[in-house]
């Protein structure tokens, strides 16, 4: 089970499908359609309910602590031994990939939700560079607009304009302002005066978008940029496989630059596989997949369709592209100065029940015309309900 569904994503999914094929395993797909997998989350929940798991499940690093903490997810300890997973994982992936030290599932990538997608024909006619803070990348839209060209393309869903507003929040307030309103839901941080500034950005961000960004997924917003309908996009290295999917290259047609403000930190999420403790007929298959998902070939020809870097620290970075490339030497710097978090939209930062409350009030301010101060301290008041 899986919501790999886009062009890129499908072109990335199509690898571990041959890959296991190949290896005599038989592909039985359940795509469930939905960026960031809330809709897959809901009918995994109904499969297991009915005692029907799936053999395999995509899930992200919560999502795999907790159902590994209801007892449903098979220990990979044998195989992880074998070979010598311990020794290649980062840390910080391993801290949701192993409960009570068994590994239950396997890190097939590392994404970094915190990208500025841009038009590069778009840029270069008008001649615009990549905007390097918050203040820049408004004076850059406002010069698009009074040029009539769209800005922005933007997806209306949750978990869409929690990755723009998560990229706010690192970009004007810092990792350790991060680190403080959103790893430790710290209430003081979330109504703070930098936490309205969040929100009034994420207003302007409206503000630069066309009329029918509510309900649009995300791959049609990156569709808009590729197609010179909209300058740029606020998106995860994901829509980097939107941009190889339309056979278009990355840091030429499309460019790439990391989020405003932030150049000096890194947030991660990690598409896991676990493997539910279903019959021992398919324990086989269970091991093959995920002793392929963490061989380091298999990391390189997945990761450089899926936009995403290895999960592995030993893979060769040579075949990758800039972004690519900038992407592991960040994630190796922000490591080293302990400015490396995990992504709340993304499931890598608060339990279910918490994150929901953080996207429910950006949702709501996003799409009405709340002040900024009052989305503040209704955040404080909402995580603190949820804790
Ligand atoms: C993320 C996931 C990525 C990508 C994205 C959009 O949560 O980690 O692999 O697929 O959603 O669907």
């Amino acid at each position: 089970m899986h919501w790999w569904t886009s062009g890129g994503e499908g072109a990335a999914v199509g690898v571990l499908k041959k890959d296991l094929e190949a290896k005599g395993v038989k592909w039985v797909d359940m795509a469930v359609s939905g960026g960031g997998g809330e809709a897959a989350m809901t009918a995994l929940r109904a499969r297991a309910v009915a005692g029907n798991p799936p053999t395999a499940a995509q899930l992200l690093g919560m999502a795999v602590i907790d159902w590994s903490g209801e007892g449903l997810l098979g220990d990979l300890n044998e195989q992880a031994a074998k070979e010598g997973w311990d020794k290649v994982v980062p840390p910080a992936l391993q801290r949701f990939a192993k409960a009570d030290g068994k590994w239950v599932a396997v890190p097939v990538n590392i994404h970094r939700p915190h990208w500025l997608w841009m038009n590069a024909k778009i840029f270069k006619d008008n001649g615009l560079t990549p905007p390097r803070t918050w203040d820049e990348f408004n004076a850059t839209a406002d010069k698009l607009k009074a040029k009539g060209i769209l800005p922005l393309a933007i997806g209306g869903q949750p978990w869409q304009e929690a990755t723009a507003w998560e990229g706010i929040v690192l970009g004007l307030g810092g990792p350790d302002f991060y680190r403080k309103a959103v790893i430790e839901a710290d209430a003081a941080s979330l109504k703070s005066a930098t936490m309205v500034k969040v929100f009034d950005q994420m207003r302007k961000l409206r503000g630069y978008a066309d009329k029918n960004f509510a309900g649009r997924d995300w791959n049609l917003a990156t569709g808009m940029v590729l197609k010179g309908e909209a300058a740029m996009q606020l998106m995860g290295d994901w829509a980097k496989g939107e941009v190889l999917a339309a056979k278009m290259t990355p840091g030429k047609d499309i460019l790439c630059a990391v989020a405003p403000g932030t150049q000096n930190s890194y947030l991660f999420n990690t598409d896991f596989f676990a493997m539910f403790k279903v019959g021992g007929d398919r324990r086989p298959a269970q091991l093959t997949m995920a002793s392929s998902v963490m061989n380091p070939g298999f990391q390189e020809t997945f990761n450089l369709a899926k936009g995403s870097i290895p999960a592995r620290s030993d893979v060769p970075m040579d075949k990758f592209d800039e972004c690519g490339k900038k992407s592991m030497t960040d994630l190796k710097a922000a490591a080293t100065a302990k400015t490396m978090y995990g992504s709340l939209a993304h499931g890598h930062a608060q339990p279910a029940a918490i994150q929901r409350a953080y996207l429910d009030v950006i949702t709501k301010h996003f799409n009405s015309e709340q002040s900024s101060k009052d989305a503040a301290e209704s955040l404080a008041k909402a995580v603190a309900a949820a804790k």
